[in-house]
């Protein structure tokens, strides 16, 4: 398929291909847009969960284009779904039903959605970078070795890594703090630190799922500033959860996820500004 044999060992991979061309189900190539080159197209996506109480449905139905470039916001109440949708699109979870093509540099575009554990593992690694309203930082380590680790886990050697990662922690203005723990770094340096691991592996997408909502305001729009200028210097797509209005003003398109379903609040030829 689209990842290298380590990623896919040949054995299962033959099984796999196999199995959805004997069910007829093998992935179709969807050509993308030529005017807006979609880095995501989301068709007919569907969530539900199984609980005690009968079948919670989360989406149905849904269909989303994100196009190479954009910043989108996502707002909506608390439980509406909207992490559960970022974690499909970036390949944490995996929905009851529906596609979710990532367009890929090596061949036709991806389906997220229908790729093995270790597949998925390896698409995260190269093409996506997450942001939590909470840091996840290993607080046994220190700042320059909390960035580096995605770079070591893809198997990079230790001196290289730390290069990199050094220049991520100059890139969102730590150079100074790189041997602190994260106990030893404020809320705001803390999240910084979470976007340079984020981007360190120089994914083409960043998901930040409230990446400021830990945060006080004043700290909150620096830690959105810096998404804003990494996002352009860096030509991430971007989409970030946010129940900040103001901080999704800045985004070029926020969509409201409520009842299932995503309603454009503006969209990319009228920019909330
Ligand atoms: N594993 C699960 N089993 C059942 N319900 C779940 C599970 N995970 C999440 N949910 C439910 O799905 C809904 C959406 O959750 P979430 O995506 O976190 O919403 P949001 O990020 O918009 O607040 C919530 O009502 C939550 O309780
Ligand atoms: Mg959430």
């Amino acid at each position: 398929m689209h990842f290298p044999p380590a990623a896919a060992p040949q054995a299962s991979r033959a099984a796999r291909e196999t199995e959805s061309r004997a069910s007829g189900t093998q992935e179709k190539p969807v050509p993308l847009s030529e005017k807006q080159p979609a880095l995501i197209r989301v068709e007919g996506l569907r969530k539900s969960y199984r609980t005690a109480r009968g079948e919670l449905v989360l989406f149905e139905n849904l269909d989303l284009e994100v196009a190479a470039g954009e910043m989108v916001a996502i707002v909506g109440q608390s439980g509406a779904g909207k992490s559960t949708l970022l974690h499909i699109l970036g390949a944490l979870d995996a929905p009851t039903a529906g596609t979710v093509y990532f367009a890929s540099i090596y061949a036709a575009p991806v389906n997220v959605a229908s790729l093995s554990p270790r597949e998925a593992a390896a698409f995260r690694n190269r093409e996506i970078g997450y942001v939590w309203q909470f840091h996840y930082l290993l607080p046994e380590f220190t700042a320059l070795e909390n960035v580096a680790m995605p770079l070591l886990a893809r198997g990079m050697r230790p001196p290289e890594a730390m290069k990199i990662a050094s220049n991520w922690l100059r890139e969102v203005d730590l150079e100074d703090r790189g041997a602190h723990r994260p106990g030893e770094l404020s809320g705001g340096e803390q999240q910084r630190v979470a976007l340079a691991r984020a981007l360190v592996c120089s994914p083409r997408l960043l998901l930040a799922d409230e990446p400021t909502g830990d945060l006080d305001g004043m700290t909150a729009g620096r830690v959105f500033e810096l998404i804003e200028r990494l996002h352009a210097s860096h030509g991430l797509t971007s989409i970030l959860v946010t129940h900040n209005m103001e901080l999704a003003q800045r985004s070029t398109r926020i969509l409201r996820l409520a009842d299932g379903r995503l309603t454009a609040l503006t969209d990319a030829a009228q920019p909330a500004t």
